[in-house]
């Protein structure tokens, strides 16, 4: 898949040294071809945009680089979509059993070891680890784990989020074929992408995006989803898997306990002893 990176004349150099590092240091199958333009406005972005393959919007804001992948709608309107993980700041710095269902369910105490093995946006991930547990999170799309990447390294920068990105490790893979050691983590969270006949058209238009660019899992996937992150939970840990309220079980197995809103549910599995 081409990805076109739009940036301007003084800052291809700068980016390219940073998504080199990350491709190297991830390793990921990313090539760019590069659009270089000093108008950054929305109507030459516009123009800019390729209808085949993916484009992607290189700014640096204090020293840092931000990316923003750009589309086009069917009305030809501009949408940009980046991960942006100060506006969780309020929901993180508040999180707790009472505001958030999944640290209800998680009940997660500091050190705790979280595999998060469907990272998404990487918003779960950083409730998760707001707790003071340790996060790795694995996401199969290279695009959005270089991303979660260079997220990661813009809020490094800011002494207030330094803790908790310190607890976040970001590794590129398919869950099914990571080779983990058994029993290692007390936590693996799973939120695959939700059933078509669930997925709700009034989500954002990140999650909008992930469910062009990624499947739900086949119903063999999921049962190999499950067995392998229960064979990853410690004895005394368990398996969270995130669902739709109205659809059905992952792998169609029974969990032991769930914990739901209007909207959404945590279904809670725990490992054969
Ligand atoms: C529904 S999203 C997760 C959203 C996430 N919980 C958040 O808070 O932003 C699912 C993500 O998991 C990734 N994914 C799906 N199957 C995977 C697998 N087998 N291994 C790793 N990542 C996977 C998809 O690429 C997608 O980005």
């Amino acid at each position: 898949m081409p990805i076109h990176v739009i940036t301007a004349p003084d800052k291809k150099e700068p980016t390219q040294n940073v998504l080199q590092m990350v491709i190297d240091d991830m390793a990921l199958p990313l090539d760019f071809e590069w659009l270089i333009t000093d108008n950054l406005s929305n109507k030459s972005l516009n123009h800019l945009i390729k209808p085949a393959g993916l484009t992607l919007l290189a700014v640096w804001q204090n020293e840092t680089l931000h990316l923003t992948i750009l589309q086009l709608n069917a009305q030809g309107k501009l949408i940009k979509t980046a991960l942006d993980w100060h506006k969780l700041q309020r929901r993180i710095v508040t999180a707790g059993r009472k505001s958030e269902l999944i640290l209800q369910a998680s009940k997660l105490d500091a050190d705790k070891r979280v595999l998060d093995a469907t990272a998404g946006f990487g918003q779960e991930s950083l409730i998760l680890a707001s707790t003071g547990a340790n996060v790795m999170m694995l996401e199969c799309h290279p695009v959005m784990a270089m991303l979660l990447r260079i997220e990661q390294m813009r809020m490094d920068n800011e002494k207030n989020w330094q803790g908790l990105m310190s607890r976040l490790s970001i590794r590129y893979g398919d869950f099914l074929q990571m080779p983990f050691a058994d029993k290692r983590f007390d936590v693996v969270y799973l939120d695959p992408m939700f059933p078509d006949s669930s997925f709700d058209a009034k989500v954002g238009k990140g999650m909008q995006l992930l469910h062009e660019w990624t499947q739900p899992p086949s119903l063999s996937e999921e049962f190999a989803l499950l067995d392998k992150a229960l064979s990853l939970a410690d004895s005394s840990g368990k398996v969270i898997v995130k669902r739709p309220l109205s659809a059905p079980n992952l792998a169609s197995a029974e969990p032991s306990q769930t914990f739901a809103n209007d909207a959404i549910r945590f279904d809670i599995y725990k490992p054969l002893l």
